[in-house]
């Protein structure tokens, strides 16, 4: 058994108390203990929503990040502030600055903290290959192939010399955990791209998966491009659940609701997922 919370997302559970932002942030729980999976953008809007599903930062075993976007690690500081020295699993790419771009102005939306702080305060397992954090709660690794459409903005940059260059995203990466029901993916923002991501899985894993959760990035395909992902899921991944939010986009959600039916649900956060 498994349960899969959303703690921080865009929006919250209609009717409830808890906050939404734009970030991301999951409870993975299973048996074996419960693994946190990005942090949201803020420490207080982790911490209420965890009050509010009767946790505290206390329950987490370990925390992945999903890659190093401050809307994913933005919650870290809060977090490693009272639990020090708590396994923190991510790509090593995740050292590299990241920044937005807007009318020629460069903004740092990178990690809170340098890599030489995050060895200070956690028990740093930087990883490009799959690591399995808790039995059957797995990192994907890095998803270097990536023929299908990737996740992008145009306006996410890395530095190069002197210079300026389009974000690789090498760090991106997603959560596999191994249910009864069969695998599950959690996303993060998901810039490896959502077909890119399932493909690897099922090559990794050796079967396909039975749904995903999370942040698609789909926000930036448009016409044709949507279209296509669509298509490839309804051809390849027929019985595919998908809880798709966060970078997803309404237009993006819309579409997919619109063709895959029942098999698309909301997933904001006060949501709890349960995986006999
Ligand atoms: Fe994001
Ligand atoms: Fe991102």
């Amino acid at each position: 058994m498994a349960t899969i919370t959303c703690v921080t997302e865009n929006t919250a559970r209609t009717g409830s108390r808890f906050w939404g932002e734009h970030g991301l942030a999951f409870c993975i729980e299973t048996d074996q203990g419960c693994v946190m999976f990005d942090t949201g953008q803020t420490g207080a809007v982790l911490l209420h929503n965890l009050a509010l599903l009767g946790k505290t930062l206390h329950d987490i075993d370990a925390v992945v990040l999903s890659h190093a976007h401050d809307d994913h690690t933005g919650g870290l500081p809060v977090v490693l502030a009272q639990r020090l020295g708590l396994p923190l699993y991510a790509s090593p790419d995740i050292e590299c600055p990241r920044y937005s771009r807007k009318d020629d102005r460069y903004r740092y939306i990178g990690m809170p903290l340098s890599l030489t702080a995050l060895a200070q305060l956690a028990d740093l397992r930087l990883s490009a290959d799959p690591v399995e954090v808790l039995p059957g709660v797995w990192t994907t690794g890095e998803i270097h192939t990536r023929p299908e459409p990737e996740g992008r903005s145009a306006s996410h940059f890395v530095p190069d010399g002197e210079g300026w260059r389009p974000d690789p995203y090498q760090d991106d990466l997603s959560m596999v955990v191994e249910t009864g029901a069969g695998l599950v993916v959690v996303l993060g923002c998901c810039h490896a791209g959502l077909l890119n991501t399932l493909a690897h899985v099922t090559c990794v894993f050796g079967r396909q998966p039975i749904a995903v959760l999370g942040g698609t990035h789909l926000i930036s395909a448009a016409g044709m491009a949507l279209q296509h992902v669509i298509d490839v899921l309804q051809e390849t991944y027929p019985t595919l659940r998908l809880y798709p939010n966060h970078c997803t986009g309404l237009h993006a959600y819309v579409a997919l609701a619109g063709v895959l039916g029942d098999n698309v649900q909301p997933y904001p956060a006060g949501t709890t997922l349960h995986f006999a």
